[in-house]
């Protein structure tokens, strides 16, 4: 009797702890990509930023704890569709290649790839990028961008590398999402004598949303409608003003 109950009690133990597992929701992200997700080194390095909100807010309604995984870009969208993590958050463009390996949530934000260069650059627009060396970040939708335009890349696993070789004259331009260009360009011309500059060129329009296997379809749905509350209640949009980061509907593509 008291080897039944031993082996009932484990059984509940392990049935729990399998229901606690289901409640987790793992996130794989490249914390160097500020607004989005970046290491605050006042909160001991933890990653902040506005997609890691968002999913704070999504898990307290779904009653899931996040748990975030840190990567390479390169790393996130594979392991995702290796089933390594539940979901992608990494300021992820959705494309159609790219949906033919994942599943996406509805988008929530626009971007656009924008262009960076020192100050007084001859690249004044896209089209002088032509023959140019130009520096982006392994496996992102401006390294497909500029392979398609024949470009001469040269991709570096991490962000603060492909703009340090733009710093350091390896490269002639910069190529990264607007927003993040925005803010790395703030902070690194509020340290430095010599400046760098965005340029007044969107080269394209891009949705952003979170990445699941295929096969999430439960998922998907379940987060599509805790993103959609929090965009109906203009959550989302204090969020973006939280970071001084202008926000774009996805709607406004369509
Ligand atoms: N939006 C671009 C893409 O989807 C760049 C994303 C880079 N994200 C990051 N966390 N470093 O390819």
């Amino acid at each position: 009797m008291k080897k039944l109950f031993a082996v009932l009690l484990a059984l509940a133990l392990m049935l729990s702890a399998v229901s606690a597992m289901a409640d987790t929701l793992t996130i794989a992200t490249s914390p160097d990509f500020p607004p989005f997700e970046y290491l605050d080194p006042a909160a001991g390095e933890a990653p902040v930023g506005i997609e890691i909100d968002i999913l704070n807010l999504i898990c307290e309604k779904l009653g899931m704890e996040l748990q975030i995984e840190q990567m390479d870009f390169e790393a996130v969208l594979p392991g995702v569709k290796a089933g390594k993590f539940d979901l992608g958050v990494s300021g992820i463009s959705v494309t159609d290649q790219r949906k033919k390996n994942a599943l996406f949530t509805d988008p929530y934000c626009l971007a656009a790839q924008a262009i960076v260069v020192v100050e007084g650059s001859p690249i004044t627009s896209k089209a002088d990028l032509d023959g140019k060396k130009i520096s982006v970040q392994t496996g992102t939708t401006a390294e497909t961008f500029c392979m398609k335009n024949f470009y001469d890349v040269s991709p570096f696993a991490a962000n603060a590398d492909a703009e340090l070789a733009l710093v350091n004259g390896k490269v002639d331009a910069w190529v990264i999402d607007d927003l993040t260009a925005a803010d790395m360009v703030k902070v690194y011309n509020a340290e430095h004598d010599v400046k760098l500059v965005i340029l007044d060129d969107a080269m394209t329009t891009e949705p952003y949303a979170f990445a699941m296997a295929k096969g999430q379809e439960e998922l998907q749905s379940k987060l599509n409608e805790a993103l959609h509350e929090l965009l109906d209640a203009g959550t989302i949009q204090e969020i973006f003003a939280k970071y001084e980061a202008p926000y774009t509907a996805p709607e406004a593509a369509e």
